[in-house]
């Protein structure tokens, strides 16, 4: 590096002068936030009379039907992009049959959501089984207790059916079962709804992040998903998983959890030309809550810096709880 002309050795080069006001900062910030990136998943419990704190996630509840539909106004009121539906329903089975059940929880909310603000907000439906098993897991499972993954394939394709037949505009196929997009894609096709699309969980760990979302849908799992969602260890797996649901049908592609995977998100996003989501999980929405509350972090900031930094990593949207807040402050 060249020194100053006098030679004294201080520096030309002062990266300092773009940090130096709000206005210079603003101006060559790489990363912006925008409300329409955000989407929000949101639980619904069939039978709840009144909202149900989850008490892992403050500030998240399982709706009622009725507050369902104001929680969904308020979100593109603020200008929230999408909407993540989760259904709790009154009775689990090993078969997850409230899943497919047209008047199940989770259809009868989509119907709800469509009727309020369809068209405003992109609606999405979780299509997995684990809200609706007995058991806890994605999918319906043999004798010696194994998740059988084709006898899924079919459960998840009749799911899809009833959601989209429901009024939903994306799926978000989440049990990471072999073959899950093209099967439930050929199966929507069959059915007449080609402009029903999907956005694939595809590079979806077996995290511990998720644990506050096992008390949200209410979760009864013994053990853990290790059989069928990938290994936090590995990077190139993920690849594999991303290329394969785009080949069957994925119009986008979701990595989960989101910040200990930023890694991952960077590889996908540069290596494939669909829409890369990633899902801020309730694991790392209950840490930040958990040491605000301690009074440890700035809530505020560190709500923005970690959805800054998913964005920075490359993903184009951004499943987090904090959606409607974020959006509000963006605005
Ligand atoms: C599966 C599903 C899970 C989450 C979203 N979809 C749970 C799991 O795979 O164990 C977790 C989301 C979160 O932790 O916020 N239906």
């Amino acid at each position: 590096m060249a020194d100053a002309p006098s030679g004294s050795g201080f520096p030309l080069v002062r990266p300092r002068r773009l940090r130096r006001t709000p206005a210079v900062r603003r101006l060559v910030a790489e990363t912006r936030l925008h409300p329409a990136e955000l989407i929000l998943p949101l639980f619904v419990r069939e039978g709840a009379a009144e909202p149900i704190p989850v008490s892992s996630m403050p500030g998240v509840v399982q709706h009622t039907r009725d507050t369902l539909r104001k929680a969904a106004h308020d979100a593109v009121a603020a200008g929230v992009g999408g909407l993540m539906l989760f259904g709790i329903p009154a009775v689990k089975d090993a078969c997850g049959t409230a899943g497919t059940d047209p008047d199940g929880i989770l259809q009868v909310a989509l119907r709800d959501v469509a009727a309020e603000v369809g068209g405003d907000a992109v609606i999405m439906s979780d299509l997995c089984l684990d809200e609706f098993t007995d058991h806890g897991h994605c999918g319906v499972l043999r004798e010696d207790g194994s998740v059988d993954n084709d006898a899924t394939l079919e459960r998840y394709a009749e799911m899809a059916l009833a959601q989209a037949e429901a009024g939903a505009d994306m799926l978000g196929p989440s049990g990471m079962m072999d073959g899950q997009v093209g099967y439930v894609r050929r199966a929507l096709d069959a059915a007449g709804y080609q402009d029903t699309a999907i956005l694939a969980y595809s590079a979806k760990y077996a995290s511990g992040f998720y644990g506050p979302f096992r008390e949200a849908v209410e979760s009864t799992l013994q053990g853990d998903r290790m059989t069928y969602q990938q290994d936090p260890a590995n990077a190139d797996e993920s690849i594999r998983e991303v290329l394969l649901d785009i080949e069957e049908g994925a119009d986008m592609v979701m990595v989960k959890p989101a910040m200990a995977y930023l890694d991952i998100v960077r590889r996908i996003a540069d290596l494939v030309h669909v829409p890369v989501a990633a899902y801020q999980v309730s694991g790392e929405y209950a840490m930040v809550e958990a040491a605000a509350a301690h009074g440890w972090i700035d809530r505020d900031r560190v709500i923005m810096e970690t959805l800054t930094s998913i964005r920075r990593a490359g993903a184009s949207s951004i499943l987090t709880y904090w959606a409607v807040e974020a959006a509000r402050k963006l605005r």
